[in-house]
């Protein structure tokens, strides 16, 4: 190994293509890139990736209803993640994918190494099993007995699977854990690992399916797909050259610096991922950090509310910095933050637009108003200037420290009590009256060089979390872009400064026309999963339309079903004279005596199934509402038996 001091390697997790990235994943990757700036700047070798997890059970059912081979549905979903990330300027250094090659091929002899090593064995994988969806199912994902897709039966099934001896590594574990206490930050998180999951036992792990085909196969016995978190996990060696021709990537770079992980996914990293090294005989990476979640005022984000906040929209209106800032700023460390349109918009106009955009223009404007914007060397300092001069040396350490421990909040915070020190000063010597006295010329010339070196450095501290706007107030400033982060330790650098004015960086903006026309302008996002969900279902012919018959039927009866919350048996006059009994999953819903009486659709021609002991015959179209909610179709005063089409 080479000496790890003049390397760095940070990694964000792998994200599924399966669904729109939004404003939680676009937050993972803004720190680690914001890291990765920070350190290139400093000179350090720095290598940082990112990709996505592409196999797994999801994607192929995703697929399937798309029509599509699973292959043709990531690249799609992939390429609209590599371009978020263009837009979002992330500097990633590689950007794997689970189906690469490369990786495939390396995670087979990883397995093939386990295996080889004892600690995979073929063993029986025991769950709740639904034999039309060939899915298992745990007792609590199935409580009610049935499949929670398609609401079928399901039974008691094994399946032949290989486990990881992952009960093997419990003490060793813990005994890394004790000997690193920097391992998992923030360490609260550690004691959870350790209280909820190494304590109470820690079990082996099944680490393959046959139940699925999307994966990569098990180099051993084909006929399984090895379980996506060994798979997934092991791309941040693979990516470097892990069990490749040429892995001097992995020796110049590993172990990784920083694992960089949402909380939800701290059991996979902390416990899974130190297991699978171990028995690889590979170090640990030296820290796993989990950072809090960007949370909607009314909870989380998810596809299914339809309150997914699109990154792309957010950063297309302010821009890219902008957005960068606010989810930088705006989650404190290890805790969750609260999005709101409202919240960002007072972010960009108080700490944006006011304290660093009016700090630029009102310089420029001064330093060009004055002295035609070339400052005469011809300067005046006074004690107030080292009052800066200080902060400035402070403000770098700070910063530092912050960033360096991933505390990504505190950092601005740091960086932008200096900016409002700067504009402080401004007030402090109101250059307008120096101006009116030649003979206080040379002071006049001093404040503005001070104003000018204060905004030199603020440039330096911003540029990795902000680099677009780290670059415009250096051209402001006339000068070149940044190359070395120590040059914001060095007051007095510049000798004088020829300020060119530009663009205003942050403008304002009218807080309340904004939220209006923001709302409107997330509604087509918001649709955007439903229209892509619906275009891309497979088409049917129309004889396969025709075999399922929809009739009109009126319930004559109905009481609930013995031993379930959620079925209501039904008793139906269907035109037939032949009563027919259909179970239906609307308890939750409907109660008897909402029901009685009232005309519904059926499918007259599904195959019987027994639900709890009643024997159904059919179904009854029902419609499905946001917040799992459910609304039967009534067509009341329509004949029974009448055919719907
Ligand atoms: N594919 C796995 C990771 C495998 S890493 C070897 C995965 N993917 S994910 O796309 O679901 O999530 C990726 C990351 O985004 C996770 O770190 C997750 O915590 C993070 N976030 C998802 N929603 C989030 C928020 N609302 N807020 C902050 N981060 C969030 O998990």
């Amino acid at each position: 190994m080479e000496n790890k001091k003049k390397t760095y390697y940070i990694t964000t997790p792998i994200y599924y293509p399966s669904d729109k990235l939004h404003i939680g994943h676009t937050y993972s990757t803004v720190q680690a890139d914001t890291v990765a700036r920070y350190k290139r700047l400093q000179g350090i070798d720095t290598f940082f990736l990112t990709g996505t997890d592409e196999h797994g059970q999801k994607i192929e059912d995703k697929a399937k209803e798309a029509g599509v081979t699973p292959k043709e549905y990531v690249d799609k979903i992939v390429a609209g993640i590599k371009d978020l990330w263009k837009l979002m300027n992330i500097s990633n250094d590689k950007f794997i994918r689970t189906t690469d090659e490369y990786h495939e091929k390396a995670v087979q002899k990883i397995f093939k190494t386990m295996y080889d090593n004892g600690d995979i064995y073929m063993g029986s994988y025991e769950g709740l099993y639904c034999k039309p969806c060939e899915s298992f199912w745990t007792e609590t994902q199935a409580a009610d007995g049935l499949c929670p897709d398609c609401g079928r039966p399901v039974v008691k099934a094994s399946e032949e699977a290989y486990f990881f001896r992952l009960s093997k590594y419990a003490d060793k574990l813990l005994k890394y854990y004790e000997e690193h206490p920097d391992f998992i930050d923030p360490p609260s998180r550690q004691n959870e690992m350790v209280n909820n999951f190494i304590k109470p036992g820690l079990q082996d792990l099944c680490i393959s399916r046959s139940s699925f085909k999307w994966g990569i196969k098990v180099p051993i016995n084909p006929d399984h797909v090895i379980y996506v978190w060994l798979d997934a996990l092991t791309n941040y060696i693979t990516a470097l050259g892990f069990y490749q021709d040429d892995d001097s990537l992995f020796r110049k770079f590993w172990p990784a610096d920083v694992h960089l992980i949402g909380k939800d996914i701290t059991r996979f990293h902390t416990i899974y991922w130190p297991a699978f090294l171990m028995s690889l005989n590979v170090p640990l990476p030296e820290k796993v950090y989990c950072h809090g979640w960007v949370l909607l005022e009314g909870g989380k984000m998810s596809k299914s509310k339809g309150n997914v906040v699109d990154p792309v929209v957010l950063a297309e209106r302010y821009g890219v910095d902008a957005l960068r800032y606010y989810l930088l700023r705006e989650v404190a460390f290890g805790a969750d933050g609260v999005f709101s349109n409202e919240n960002l918009i007072n972010r960009i106009n108080n700490d944006l637009a006011n304290d660093l955009g009016n700090l630029l223009s009102r310089t420029v404007s001064m330093v060009e108003k004055y002295f035609g914007g070339t400052i005469p060397a011809d300067r005046k300092a006074e004690p107030l200037d080292d009052e800066l001069i200080t902060l400035a040396a402070e403000t770098k350490a700070n910063t530092e420290k912050m960033l360096d421990g991933l505390r990504f909040s505190d950092a601005l915070t740091g960086i932008w009590k200096f900016i409002s020190r700067t504009n402080k000063y401004i007030d402090e010597t109101a250059p307008w009256v120096l101006a009116k006295d030649e003979a206080l010329k040379p002071r006049l010339a001093q404040v503005m060089y001070v104003l000018c070196e204060c905004l030199r450095i603020i440039s330096v501290f911003i540029t990795p979390s902000m680099p677009d706007t780290g670059s415009e107030i250096r051209s402001q400033l006339g000068l070149g872009e940044l190359t070395d982060w120590e040059e914001s330790g060095k007051f007095g650098l510049a000798e004088t400064y020829t300020v060119k004015k530009g663009k205003i960086i942050f403008p304002r903006i009218d807080a309340e026309k904004e939220l209006a026309e923001l709302e409107a302008a997330s509604q087509p996002a918001q649709e955007n999963p439903l229209k892509e969900e619906i275009l891309g279902i497979a088409k049917i012919n129309y004889d396969d339309f025709s075999k399922v018959d929809l009739r009109v039927a009126e319930i004559t009866d109905c009481v609930p079903v013995k031993k379930s919350d959620k079925l209501l048996e039904l008793t139906l006059n269907d035109g037939t004279g032949v009563p027919r009994t259909v179970a239906s999953g609307i308890a939750e819903w409907y109660k008897p005596e909402d029901l009685k009486g009232r005309s519904v659709i059926i499918v007259t021609n599904l195959e019987p199934r027994k639900l709890r002991g009643v024997e159904s015959n059919g179904m009854i179209l029902a419609a499905d509402l946001k917040d799992d909610a459910c609304k039967v179709i009534f067509v009341d005063g329509v004949p029974a038996g009448s055919k719907v089409r």
